[in-house]
């Protein structure tokens, strides 16, 4: 039997906890925001992992770790396999080019003062080994204008400034310099979402082009479920810290079981051509990160509570092949029998 291959990334239990402080001069810890609380996922080469979930449920701090722009408190990422923690002067460069990332507003990326040739030649450029440093400017001129081709643009923009593009190009000029060192992984948070609806799907097909081309992995973080539908192949979900259900994309969207799940999943679903879906309201705000609920952290808005969800946390469980849930209603729903 063939023993599976190594994911391209692995997250194992990663935790950041920020400590809460009060006070300027004497400041006092208060407690801990769990932002991200055990938290494991693999990401295969060439694939998408969709990461969804409400505002402050940790999606972007997970992204900064794996970005290592930012320390876990705990928890290992490994890319290749070898564990990121501690890179330090070359190998830290190296990490960066094969991670790279593309955020919701394009202007976080892009110098306006430089033209957009100048910023993919930078990327191209930072991210290089000594040897391509020293390569000729005709070549990096010349990768510049393939970069800006392959996300749709002509070679001659290479000469324009950001405030000479459209919203939408100035996301695929971001999207050229996050492909110039060639990365193994690129994490796009919201790289749709401050778009047009009708450029929405242009954007997406081309980072789907992009995939099949460059073998490249998506680590996509987005609120907008058609979106994750349409582009991942896993989908994690998330709420307050922790993952409460994750699975292949299409077995979660004909299969959904976690009520969080469900609730954020209703409105879609009942839109949905065919599906004669309940819609589930998803009731109150979502709960402070600082004090979140006892046992189970959707306790406090689920309409499926039971007496032990707030007594006790639920264990995230495969209940179909390579579909998990955290919830108490699945605690006996074993492999095929659920
Ligand atoms: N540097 C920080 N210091 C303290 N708390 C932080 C810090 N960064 C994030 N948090 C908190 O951690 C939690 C998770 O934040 P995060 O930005 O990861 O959420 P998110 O899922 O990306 O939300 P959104 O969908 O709004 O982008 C939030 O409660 C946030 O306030
Ligand atoms: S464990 Fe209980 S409260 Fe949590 S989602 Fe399941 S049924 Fe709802
Ligand atoms: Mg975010």
């Amino acid at each position: 039997m063939n023993a599976e291959p190594i994911p391209l990334l692995r997250v194992e239990g990663l935790r950041k906890h920020f400590a809460f402080t009060k006070g300027i001069l004497f400041s006092r810890t208060l407690g801990h925001i769990k932002a991200v609380d055990d938290v494991s996922f693999d990401i295969k080469a060439g694939e998408t992992l969709g990461l969804v979930g409400e505002s402050g449920c940790g999606k972007t701090t997970t992204s900064r770790m794996i970005l290592n722009l930012e320390e876990p408190t705990e928890g290992r990422i490994l890319l290749d396999d070898e564990p990121i923690h501690g890179l330090q002067g070359p190998a830290l460069s190296a990490y960066r080019a094969k991670v790279q990332a593309v955020f919701q507003d394009p202007w976080s990326s892009l110098d306006p003062r430089m033209k957009v040739g100048r910023t993919i030649a930078e990327s191209l450029i930072v991210n290089a080994s000594r040897d391509r440093k020293r390569g000729d400017q005709a070549k990096i001129a010349a990768r510049v204008r393939e970069l800006l081709q392959q996300v749709g643009l002509r070679p001659d923009q290479a000469e324009q400034y950001p405030h000479e593009f459209s919203g939408g190009q100035r996301q695929r000029v971001a999207l050229a310099a996050a492909l110039a060192p060639r990365p193994k992984l690129i994490v796009l948070d919201e790289p749709v979402s401050a778009l047009d609806v009708s450029i929405r799907a242009q954007m997406m097909n081309l980072l789907k082009d992009i995939q099949a081309q460059d073998n490249v992995a998506y680590l996509l973080v987005a609120h907008d479920l058609a979106t994750v539908r349409h582009m991942a192949d896993h989908t994690v979900v998330m709420y307050l810290g922790k993952i409460v259900e994750k699975a292949p994309t299409e077995s979660l969207f004909a299969d959904v079981r976690h009520p969080y799940t469900r609730a954020l999943f209703s409105a879609v679903l009942v839109a949905w051509p065919g599906r004669q879906e309940e819609e589930i309201e998803l009731r109150g705000e979502v709960p402070s990160p600082l004090n979140p609920p006892s046992g189970c952290h959707f306790h406090t808005r689920c309409p499926y509570v039971m007496p032990r969800c707030s007594q006790q946390e639920p264990v995230l469980r495969e209940v179909s092949p390579g579909h998990s849930v955290a919830c108490h209603l699945f605690d006996n729903a074993w492999l095929g029998d659920a």
